[in-house]
């Protein structure tokens, strides 16, 4: 089983970052496909808290090889950061492979990022300010920074010339900002070349012959299929392609190639930023959600809105990533609920809708409707067999997993590495 796709089937922070830590040693290559640093994955090792936002989380592991693929923008400055961060920590970050094709986020980015948001005014989307949006801006228009460019003074120069260009008449003329120097950024990124040179490779051809040596592969989405800019629920999205096709297109590794795509789900549903969200919680019951499951943002530090599992969400998740596996986290975290709602399909100018509707209105006017589960009141966070959990926690895993579209092959009881068990292998 030697590629494997592994992403987020809701509005991110699933717990993916733990579900890679998993996978662990039993996997080869680790491989970010998308996004940035905008996401924001904690893993918890022993004593040791590890906050990961541009490595993937195959990093912690020994002997992995972490990639950074094409798909990628990439932040220079935190990119280093986080090396240096993890390598104080004793965590071995030498064997780290960027692309040459990878984007690169850059001061102008971001200040882009903050200006545009605070314009938008009432529709702000609540981006992660890390400069994502417009770094994918550039790319789709052509006029991106590529990793490979800093190690050619005069082409950088050219090429950030022509972005500033335009980016200065905005952010002058429009957003009331002052100019940015061409020297200003061109020595900025010229001041990487040398710590970046050695990491730098063609990623997409150091994986397909991997593959072609029998290693296994693991690629690990950032975000989510509902922050996905062309299935999530535009524009309240992210700026990449979080799903599992955005593997193929943001790594070099084509999609026949895939053996496998893991979905990692919540047991109830959170998001962060804006956007609409059918089992949005407002009372205690949302509270709940949020201090028992620790819901605050990993990047910004936001409370992260919450509400019910959402079982529409989840099928859609598994019919356009292919989802062979599901991976639940946090099912410890609904202990104590006397009953457990989970939203089976919605109601939409007084239908009932099963799926998710593909009108942007009709999503935001989606209202619930809800089965209620029993709860459980037993502490579940030692239990490592199926079987030993207690029997309304079985029947709510069962329940969700007859509903979502694809069996759940693991279900995480805890943050810890340990905390989790495995009803069938994820690699085998
Ligand atoms: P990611 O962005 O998908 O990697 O997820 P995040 O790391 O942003 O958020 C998931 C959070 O839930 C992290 O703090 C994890 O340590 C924690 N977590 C993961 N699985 C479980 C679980 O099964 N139970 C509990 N209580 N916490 C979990
Ligand atoms: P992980 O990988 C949750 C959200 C932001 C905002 C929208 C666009 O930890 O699951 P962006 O900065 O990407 O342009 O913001 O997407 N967002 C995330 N929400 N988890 C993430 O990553 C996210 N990355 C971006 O909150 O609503
Ligand atoms: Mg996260």
């Amino acid at each position: 089983m030697p590629a494997i796709v592994l992403i987020g089937a809701q509005w991110g922070d699933e717990g993916k970052g733990k579900a890679t830590d998993l996978l662990g040693s039993r996997v080869d290559y680790v491989v970010k496909f998308n996004g940035g640093n905008n996401a924001g994955h904690t893993v918890v090792v022993g004593d040791e808290k590890y906050a990961l936002h541009l490595l993937p989380s195959g990093i912690l592991t020994d002997g992995v090889v972490p990639v950074i693929a094409n798909g990628v923008v990439v932040d220079i400055e935190v990119l280093f950061h986080e090396l240096d961060a993890l390598s104080a920590r004793g965590v071995d970050v030498s064997k780290l492979l960027v692309s040459a094709n990878a984007h690169i986020i850059t001061q102008y980015h971001r200040t882009l990022d903050k200006v545009t948001e605070r314009f938008l005014g009432k529709r702000q989307i609540g981006t992660t300010g890390r400069g994502i949006g417009p770094a994918y801006d550039d790319k789709i228009n052509r006029v991106g920074i590529r990793i490979q460019d800093i190690f050619d003074e005069n082409i950088l120069r050219q090429k950030v010339e022509g972005a500033l260009d335009q980016k200065n008449h905005l952010l002058v003329k429009i957003y009331n900002r002052r100019a940015i120097g061409v020297d200003e950024v061109v020595n900025d990124l010229l001041s990487y070349a040398d710590r970046l040179r050695p990491m730098v490779a063609d990623t997409g051809l150091v994986l397909n012959q991997a593959l072609e040596a029998g290693k296994t592969v693991l690629f690990e989405g950032g975000q989510a299929t509902m922050l996905d800019v062309d299935h999530g629920t535009y524009p309240f999205v992210t700026s990449s392609n979080a799903t599992s096709g955005g593997a193929a297109t943001g790594s070099g590794v084509a999609p026949n190639r895939i053996d496998r795509v893991i979905a990692v789900v919540k047991a109830y549903t959170t998001r962060v930023g804006a956007g609409p969200f059918p089992t949005e919680l407002h009372d205690e019951s949302g509270e709940f959600l949020r201090s028992r499951g620790f819901e605050f943002g990993t990047t910004t530090g936001r409370p992260r809105r919450t509400g019910w599992y959402d079982a529409p969400v989840a099928r859609y998740s598994a019919r356009i990533n292919g989802v062979t596996d599901f991976v639940l986290t946090k099912l410890d975290v609904l202990t104590g609920l006397s009953t457990i709602p989970v939203c089976v399909a919605y109601e939409v100018d007084g239908r009932r809708v099963e799926e998710v509707p593909v009108s942007q209105s009709d999503f935001h006017h989606a209202v619930p409707i809800y089965e209620e589960f029993p709860g459980w009141s037993e502490d579940i966070t030692g239990v490592r067999i199926f079987e030993d959990l207690p029997q309304a926690a079985q029947q709510y895993v069962l329940a969700l997993e007859a509903m979502s579209g694809s069996r759940i092959s693991a279900v995480g009881v805890g943050p810890d590495r340990e905390a989790i068990l495995v009803r069938h292998d994820l690699l085998g």
